[in-house]
C-alpha cells in the first residue's frame, strides 16, 4: 500500500539526529539541532514518496494533463528535433552570452500571445516573482498586498528597496480602498504622484482557490490614485491554462492587459515545462535586465528549458488545450453538485466539522478555479488525509504555518484527467469519513481518532518498535 512508504519516509525523516551529532561540528550539530525542533512537533516538510497509479490524482501540478498523455513530451521533442547544434547551457547571463536569438524569439511569441508589449524568461515562477517584484520598487515607494500572496511574492518585498509595505484583508475591496486611501491622505508624494504604488495580487489563490477581484481592484486603485501612480503586480501561476481563451489567464480573461504593469506566469504548473515568464512593458523590461539581481547574476534560462516552454505555448495557441480547459470547468460543477448534495456533507457543514468556502452559490459563478480547498478542525485535515490515501485517493493536507492558524485544510485540485468516476471515489470517501467522526462524536467519545488515522499510527508505532 501506498501509505506504506510513506509512513516509512515520514518516520525516516522525523527521527531525532542531535543525539548522534555529539562529536560533529557545531555547524551540522547546529543545523540538526534546528530540525530536530521541527521533528519533535511534526512540523517538518517531509518530500512524500512518488505516486502514481493506482492513486487517483487530485494533488499533482498536471493540471491539464500534459504530462502524463505525454503530449507536452512529443510536442518538445518536435520542437528540438526543428533545431541543430543547440547547446545545454544558454553560456552566460542575459546581460552577456545568453541572450540568444531562440530565447528572444520565444519572448516575442510569449509577448504576442498573452497581449504584452514584452515578455521575459526566466529561470522559475518563483525567480520570476521575486525578482521582479524585487527590482520594480525605488526608495519612497510601497508595496501594499494582498494577505495572501505567495512566499515568492514576500522574498521580493524582502530584497526590494520600497519604503513602505502594507498589507490588506484577502481579495477584499473595501479593505484595498482603505489602505491606498489611508496611504494617499497620510504621504504627499503619494498623493501628489510622485511615488509609486505596487499591488500584489494572484489571479487564483493557491491555498484557497478563489479569484483575485481584479475589474473591481483596478476600479479602486484608478479612483484612489488617478495619477496612475499605483499599478500592479499579479502572479498568473494558478490560473494560465486555466481560465481565459486558450488558457491565458485571468487578467486575459478579463480583458485588462493594458491595465496591469506585470503579470507572472509560471510555466511548471498547467504549462507542464519549466521556466517562468514575466509579461510588462518596454520600460520595466529594460529596467530588470539591468537590475533584477536574477537576471544579471545568473545564467539564463538554457535551449532545452525554453524549448519546453515553448512546446507548452504551441499546444495553448493551437487550441490544443480547449477541450481539457472545458472539461476540468464541467468536472468542478460535478464535484460541487454531488458533494454539496450528500447528507452526511450537509450534516458535517452543520456541525462545523467541514466546510468549503468555494462551494458556496456555485451555480452562480461563470467560471471555476481548479483549486478547492475543505477546511477542516485543526489536525483533522491529517485524519482527513489519511482516509483519502487508504482509499488510494491523493489530495494534500495543509496545516499553520503554510495555511493561516486555525485554517486547516485539505486541499483538491482538479485535472483533465480526473474522470466523474474519481470525483464520486472522493465525495464518498470524504463524506464517509465525515460519517465517521459525527458518530465518534455523537458517543461523546474521548477517542475521537477516527478508523484510517488509527491505522496510520499503528503502523508508524509498528515500524518504530
Ligand atoms: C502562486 C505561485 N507563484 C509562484 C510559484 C513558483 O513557480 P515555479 O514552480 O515556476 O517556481 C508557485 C509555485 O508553487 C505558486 O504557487
Amino acid at each position: 500500500m501506498y501509505y506504506e512508504s510513506m509512513v516509512e519516509t515520514w518516520l525516516k525523516d522525523h527521527k531525532l539526529k542531535t543525539p548522534e551529532m555529539q562529536n560533529e561540528p557545531a555547524f551540522y550539530r547546529n543545523l540538526e539541532q534546528r530540525l530536530d525542533t521541527l521533528r519533535a512537533e511534526h512540523k517538518l516538510l517531509t518530500a512524500k514518496p512518488r505516486w502514481d497509479t493506482p492513486m487517483v490524482d487530485f494533488a499533482s501540478n498536471d493540471i491539464l494533463s500534459l504530462s502524463r498523455t505525454g503530449r507536452i513530451r512529443e510536442a518538445f521533442l518536435q520542437e528540438i528535433s526543428r533545431h541543430e547544434n543547440w547547446n545545454l547551457s544558454a553560456g552566460g547571463s542575459r546581460l552577456q552570452n545568453g541572450n540568444y536569438d531562440y530565447i528572444l524569439e520565444v519572448e516575442r511569441e510569449m509577448a504576442e500571445f498573452f497581449g504584452s508589449e514584452t515578455a521575459f524568461f526566466g529561470n522559475s515562477g518563483f525567480l520570476c516573482n521575486a525578482g521582479i517584484t524585487g527590482c520594480v520598487a525605488l526608495p519612497g515607494d510601497c508595496y501594499v498586498f494582498d494577505e495572501l500572496v505567495h512566499a515568492s511574492a514576500h522574498e521580493g518585498m524582502k530584497l526590494g528597496r520600497a519604503s513602505h509595505k502594507v498589507s490588506f484583508r484577502h481579495n477584499d475591496v473595501n479593505s484595498l480602498r482603505e489602505t491606498l486611501t489611508n496611504l494617499r491622505e497620510t504621504h504627499a508624494e503619494f498623493k501628489l504622484g510622485t511615488q509609486s504604488i505596487l499591488i500584489l495580487v494572484e489571479s487564483i489563490y493557491s491555498m484557497n482557490g478563489d479569484m483575485c477581484p481584479l475589474k473591481e481592484f483596478v476600479q479602486v486603485a484608478k479612483q484612489v490614485f488617478p495619477l496612475g501612480n499605483a499599478q500592479f503586480i499579479i502572479d498568473e501561476a494558478h490560473s494560465v491554462g486555466v481560465l481565459g481563451p486558450h488558457g491565458r489567464g485571468l487578467v486575459s480573461m478579463l480583458g485588462l492587459e493594458k491595465e496591469i504593469a506585470i503579470r507572472v506566469h509560471v510555466c511548471s504548473k498547467a504549462m507542464a515545462s519549466t521556466g517562468g515568464v514575466i509579461l510588462c512593458n518596454k520600460t520595466v523590461r529594460s529596467l530588470m535586465m539591468n537590475q533584477m539581481r536574477f537576471a544579471v547574476y545568473s545564467g539564463a534560462p538554457s535551449f532545452p528549458m525554453v524549448a519546453s516552454a515553448r512546446a507548452g505555448l504551441q499546444l495553448f495557441r493551437s487550441g490544443g488545450t480547449h477541450e481539457e480547459q472545458e472539461r476540468i470547468q464541467k468536472t468542478i460543477s460535478y464535484f460541487f453538485k454531488r458533494l454539496t448534495s450528500k447528507p452526511d456533507w450537509q450534516q458535517a457543514v452543520a456541525a462545523g466539522l467541514l466546510s468549503c468556502p468555494v462551494a458556496e452559490g456555485w451555480e452562480q459563478r461563470q467560471f471555476h478555479a481548479h483549486i478547492i480547498p475543505i477546511r477542516t478542525r485543526p489536525r483533522h485535515e491529517q485524519y482527513l488525509f489519511f482516509h483519502n490515501m487508504l482509499a488510494n485517493i491523493m489530495a494534500y493536507n495543509f496545516a499553520y504555518p503554510v495555511v493561516p492558524k486555525g485554517e486547516s485544510r485539505i486541499r483538491i485540485v482538479v485535472h483533465a484527467h480526473n474522470t466523474e468516476d474519481d470525483v464520486d471515489k472522493l465525495v464518498t470517501s470524504i463524506c464517509q469519513w465525515a460519517h465517521e467522526m459525527l458518530d465518534l462524536e455523537k458517543c461523546g467519545s474521548n477517542n475521537t481518532l477516527p478508523s484510517a488515522a488509527s491505522k496510520v499510527f499503528a503502523s508508524q508505532a509498528a515500524v518504530k518498535a
